[in-house]
C-alpha cells in the first residue's frame, strides 16, 4: 500500500503536498517523494525512508509550484530505496507518474517497451506506467494516459502530470482507493479524505473504471471509455482534529484512548435508542438472512481475531454453524458455500487484498456477502452485498485498536440481527442483550483507568525476550490478540494458545525468562485457567493475569494483576483486551520503538 497526492491551484503546491503526504505516512513509509514543475520541466525530490528525509530535501531545495505530486511508499516490486522511490519519470523526463497497487503484467511490458527503446531506471513495476505514457503520448496527457492504462493489469491509483501539459494533472482508478478533493482556487487527489482536510472539505470518492483530469478551477471525470460521468460531491464534516493526534503522544495511545467513542458511534449507527437493531446499510433483504443455513466469517491478523468473537456470539445467540477462516486460504479453498450460506468478510481498512479476493470467490459461488468495515468508499464497500460500518473514525496506528473492539461490537449486533430474522431470541431476549452492549463503553473507560498499574507492570517485563499469552473459551481471541499486539509493535516474541492446548507443546517454552500473560476473568471455565496457570508457575514463569476487579481468586499464583472491571462472559472480550493493548504499548515505549509505524508493516495490506 503506498499514499498518493496530487495538487493543481493558484497557491504553491509544496505544503498542500507535504501535509497531505503526512497524512498518508501510514500507508507505507520506505520512501517518499515529489514531482512538480520547475519552469518548463518537471523537478523530482525522492528519498529512501521516512517523508522526514523528503522534507530535509526540501528545506535544501527551495521550491516553488502550482502543480505538484507525490508519494509515499510500502514496497512491493524493488527493495525500498532512492531508486525505487515515486515519482517515475520516462525517458525525456516530461512525464511523471504516483501509483498505489500492482500492474501484475509489468514484466511483459517492460520488455516491450525496452523492445522499443525505453531505458529503465527502477525495479518498480510502476516506472513501466511512465513510459507506456510516453509511447502513447501525442501532445494529449489525458489520452495517452487512457490509452496506457488500457494495457494495465492489475490494481492501480495513478497521478501523472507532464510538463508539456503544465495546466493539468490526470488520475485513475482501478481497485486502489482515490478521492478528489474540489477547492475554491484548486483541485486535489489523494488516496484518502484525511489527507486533503487542510484544503478543502468537498470530496469526490472515485470508483474503479474512472479517470479524473484536474485544472486549477475545474475537473472532469470520465469512464475508461471515454464517456463523461457524473458524480456527487460529498460534504465531509470529519474535524481534522480527528485525524491528528490530539494531544497524545502517539496515535495508537490516542486510538486506545477513543475505544469508549468508537464502541459507541458504531453502537449508535447499528441500534435504536429503544433497542431495536436496525442495519440501516445492509440492504439485503431479510427472507434471504432468514434462510440461511451457515454463516462463514474471512478476515485477516486483528480482524480474524474479532471475527473468533463473532464466531461465539453469532453462534450462541443464533444458534446457526459458523465457520471462521483466514482470508489468504479461504480464497484459494474448493470453497463449500452457496446462497445459503452467508459470508461476514471483516475488515476494518476495507482494502485487504486476501479479504477482498475471499468475498469475490465468495460471490461467484453465489453467498450473501456482508462485509464489515470502517472506511467509506474503501473498496470493500463497492464489492459486497450489505454493508455493516463500525464507526471508530480514521485509525493512524498501524496496530488496530478501536477498530477491533468496534468490530467486536458490530458482530454483537450481526449476531442480534440474525437471532432475530431466524427467531432464535425473542424479542425481549434481543433488547436485553442489545441494551447491555450500551453498558460497554463506560466499562472501556473502566479499565482504561488502570493505565499507570499497567505502565508499571510493562516497563518491569519489556526486557524479556518471549511470552506466551493464554485464554479459555473467550479469553482465546484475546490471548492471540493480546500476543499479536505485543510483537508488531515491540518486536517481541509472543505466541497466544488455549490454555488447554498448552501441555500438547508450548509449555516446552516456558523458563523464568518467558512470562506468561493469562486471560482469568470469571467464566465458567476459570478453574481451568487457573489449573494452567499454576502448571505454568511450576515451571518458573512469571505470571500477569487480567482479572476482574474485586477478584481474589489469582491472588499468590500472578505476580503481577492487569484489573478490568466485570462483565457476562460472552462480552468480555471487548473489555479484556484494553489492558492488553496498554501493556504491548508501554512495553513498546519502554524498548523506544515507533509504536505508530512499526517495521515491516503497513495499515493495510493491498498485495498477496
Ligand atoms: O484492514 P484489515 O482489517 O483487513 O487488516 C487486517 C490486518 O492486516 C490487520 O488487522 C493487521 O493484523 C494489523 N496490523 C493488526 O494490528
Amino acid at each position: 500500500m503506498c499514499g498518493i497526492v496530487g495538487y493543481i491551484g493558484k497557491e504553491d503546491c509544496i505544503n498542500p503536498l507535504v501535509a497531505g503526504l503526512t497524512s498518508l505516512e501510514y500507508r507505507g513509509y520506505d520512501s517518499a517523494g515529489i514531482a512538480i514543475l520547475n519552469g518548463d520541466s518537471l523537478k523530482v525530490l525522492k528519498d529512501e525512508g521516512k517523508l522526514s528525509r523528503l522534507k530535509d530535501l526540501l528545506k535544501k531545495n527551495e521550491l516553488c509550484s502550482n502543480i505538484g505530486i507525490g508519494h509515499t511508499r510500502w514496497a512491493t516490486h524493488g527493495a525500498p530505496s532512492k531508486e525505487n522511490a515515486h515519482p517515475h519519470t520516462c525517458c525525456q523526463d516530461k512525464i511523471a507518474v504516483v501509483h498505489n497497487g500492482i500492474i501484475e503484467n509489468h514484466s511483459v511490458l517492460r520488455e516491450d517497451l525496452i523492445k522499443k527503446g525505453h531505458k529503465f531506471s527502477s525495479e518498480t513495476d510502476t516506472e513501466i506506467i511512465a513510459h507506456l505514457i510516453e509511447d502513447f503520448y501525442e501532445g494529449d496527457l489525458k489520452a495517452a494516459v487512457s490509452k496506457a492504462i488500457g494495457f494495465l493489469k492489475g490494481s492501480f491509483a495513478l497521478v501523472v502530470m507532464s510538463s508539456d501539459n503544465p495546466k493539468l494533472i490526470v488520475t485513475a482508478k482501478q481497485d486502489s482507493p482515490m478521492v478528489l478533493g474540489i477547492g475554491k482556487n484548486a483541485n486535489l487527489v489523494a488516496s484518502d479524505i484525511p489527507a486533503l482536510l487542510g484544503q478543502t472539505r468537498e470530496m469526490i470518492i472515485m470508483d474503479n473504471g474512472e479517470m479524473a483530469v484536474l485544472g486549477q478551477d475545474s475537473y472532469q471525470i470520465i469512464d475508461f471509455d471515454g464517456n463523461p460521468v457524473n458524480k456527487a460531491i460529498a460534504h465531509i464534516s470529519w474535524d481534522q482534529e480527528a485525524a491528528e493526534k490530539g494531544g497524545f503522544e502517539d496515535f495508537m495511545l490516542k486510538e486506545i484512548h477513543e475505544q469508549p467513542v468508537a464502541v459507541r458511534e458504531t453502537l449508535r449507527g447499528l441500534i435504536d435508542d429503544d433497542g431495536t437493531v436496525n442495519l440501516k446499510e445492509l440492504k439485503i433483504d431479510s427472507s434471504r438472512i432468514k434462510d440461511i443455513n451457515r454463516v462463514v466469517i474471512i478476515a485477516c491478523g486483528t480482524s480474524y481475531h474479532a471475527g473468533l468473537v463473532g464466531n461465539s456470539a453469532i453462534e450462541s445467540w443464533a444458534r446457526i454453524p459458523v465457520e471462521l477462516d483466514i482470508a489468504s486460504e479461504f480464497r484459494y479453498r474448493n470453497l463449500l458455500v452457496d446462497d445459503k450460506t452467508l459470508v461476514i468478510a471483516i475488515t476494518q481498512s476495507g482494502e485487504t487484498a486476501d479479504t477482498l479476493a475471499g468475498l469475490r470467490s465468495a460471490k461467484d459461488k453465489g453467498a450473501i456477502v456482508v462485509a464489515v468495515t470502517n472506511v467509506v468508499g474503501s473498496s470493500v464497500t463497492r464489492e459486497a452485498d450489505g454493508l455493516i460500518y463500525t464507526h471508530a473514525g480514521p485509525e493512524i496506528g498501524v496496530a488496530a485498536t478501536k477498530t477491533f473492539t468496534s468490530q467486536i461490537a458490530a458482530l454483537y449486533v450481526i449476531a442480534l440481527f440474525i437471532a432475530q430474522v431466524k427467531g432464535r431470541l425473542t424479542n425481549e431476549e434481543i433488547k436485553k442483550r442489545s441494551v447491555k452492549l450500551w453498558d460497554i463503553p463506560e466499562l472501556i473507560k473502566q479499565a482504561l483507568t488502570q493505565e499507570e498499574n499497567i505502565k508499571k507492570i510493562a516497563q518491569k517485563y519489556a526486557k524479556k525476550p518471549d511470552f506466551l499469552f493464554l485464554g479459555r473459551g473467550l479469553g482465546v481471541p484475546i490471548a492471540l490478540e493480546g500476543a499479536l499486539k505485543l510483537k508488531e509493535i515491540s518486536y517481541i516474541h509472543a505466541e497466544g494458545c488455549a490454555a488447554g492446548e498448552m501441555k500438547h507443546g508450548p509449555i516446552a517454552l516456558i523458563d523464568d525468562d518467558c512470562p506468561v500473560v493469562v486471560v482469568a476473568t470469571n467464566s465458567a471455565t476459570i478453574d481451568k485457567v487457573k489449573a494452567n496457570t499454576e502448571e505454568v508457575k511450576a515451571r518458573n514463569a512469571q505470571i500477569i493475569a487480567v482479572v476482574n476487579e474485586g477478584n481474589h481468586i489469582f491472588d499468590g499464583v500472578a505476580d503481577d494483576l492487569l484489573f478490568v472491571p466485570e462483565i457476562s462472559d460472552i462480552f468480555s472480550p471487548i473489555i479484556n483486551i484494553i489492558p492488553l493493548q496498554l501493556f504491548a504499548y508501554y512495553v513498546a515505549k519502554a524498548k523506544g520503538c515507533n509504536v505508530d509505524q512499526p517495521r515491516n508493516l503497513a495499515k493495510s495490506v493491498t498485495v498477496e
